[in-house]
């Protein structure tokens, strides 16, 4: 039985790992939308960043569309996790669409951050990555009082029309080590900045950040499951990789690829927010295929967090 040959591998799974509260809600939102109201519900870009997630939607009815202008009137659309700009608010009440918003309330959070910042006259600074659904909701608050920096070069040759009414704000999906630093360069370009009472990169991102952390360390290869298109996936790779471990976003068991494999005695796994559990258990069962595996479980922190649903899908 080839399964049972040679050494056994073991496979270190961080936790916590895979879907957020965030995530949870957005696609229960989706699926109690079709429910009640029936397929189409057309949903604004991917409900969340993943493919399984989008593709197991759509055949059980939701239409994903790019823009509102191909939602038909007074038709249901739900609004991604990722949040949307006051444009994109007005444009759906303009054509008399049925709004159910599964923006994260975290993500919310940030948006009145953004909006309290500009209303007391500083020039806010959004810390994230360009064209990101993210992003351009929340520049979307206060657009001529908002810019982006992405790195610390960025914040470094920032101009801004006061320097003593600078305030920042953060994606809530990036790097906390890396986010550091564009703040420290902010920081020492503008004594008086300001930001957020609490962090802006939420809960969820840094519990995966931490968890990976501790992994990779003792890993000899690290996969994180998760789609490209995902901010928080790329981070965990990324920071495995800044560590010294090898690492690999995969999409699913397809993108495993027997070379990396080789000499990997410890596989570090993990999933980003937005990629569902069932997908970490098929990596583990396609690994368990190639030869004898144990899995370890490593639970760095335990999360309990919890959204309410929007009152519009809340009835059973
Ligand atoms: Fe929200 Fe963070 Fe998840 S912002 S959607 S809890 S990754």
């Amino acid at each position: 039985w080839r399964a049972a040959a040679g050494p056994t591998r073991t496979v270190l799974l961080a936790a916590p790992r895979s879907f957020c509260a965030g995530v949870e809600r957005a696609v229960e939102i989706v699926e109690r939308a079709l429910a009640q109201r029936g397929s189409p519900v057309y949903v604004r870009k991917q409900i969340v960043h993943n493919t399984h997630v989008v593709a197991d939607l759509e055949s059980r009815g939701a239409v994903f569309v790019d823009e509102l202008s191909a939602v038909p009137e007074g038709a249901t659309v739900v609004f991604s996790a990722h949040g949307v700009s006051p444009a994109v608010r007005a444009e759906a009440a303009d054509r008399d669409l049925r709004v159910v918003d599964a923006t994260c309330p975290l993500v919310t959070k940030v948006h009145t951050e953004a909006r309290r910042y500009a209303d007391r006259g500083d020039t806010v600074v959004l810390i994230g990555h360009a064209g990101h659904e993210e992003v351009e909701g929340t520049l979307g608050e206060a657009p001529e009082r908002t810019v982006l920096v992405e790195t610390p070069a960025d914040a470094a040759a920032l101009e801004v029309p006061d320097p003593r009414r600078v305030s920042y704000l953060t994606q809530t999906t990036l790097a906390v080590d890396e986010t550091a630093e564009v703040v420290d360069a902010l920081r020492a370009r503008f004594p008086d900045l300001r930001g957020p009472a609490s962090a802006d990169i939420c809960y969820a991102t840094t519990n995966r950040q931490d968890a990976l952390r501790s992994i990779a360390e003792d890993a000899d290869l690290v996969l994180v499951v998760g789609s490209h298109n995902s901010s928080n996936s790329q981070r965990l790779v990324e920071l495995a990789r800044r560590g010294g471990t090898p690492a690999h976003l995969v999409d699913d068991t397809g993108d495993i690829r027997a070379d990396w494999l080789a000499g990997a005695a410890t596989v570090g796994l993990t999933a980003g927010a937005s990629a569902p559990p069932g997908l970490v258990e098929a990596v583990i069962t396609a690994l368990g295929g190639l030869g004898r595996v144990a899995v370890r479980e490593r639970e760095t922190t335990r999360e309990t967090v919890r959204f309410t649903l929007p009152s519009a899908v809340r009835r059973p």
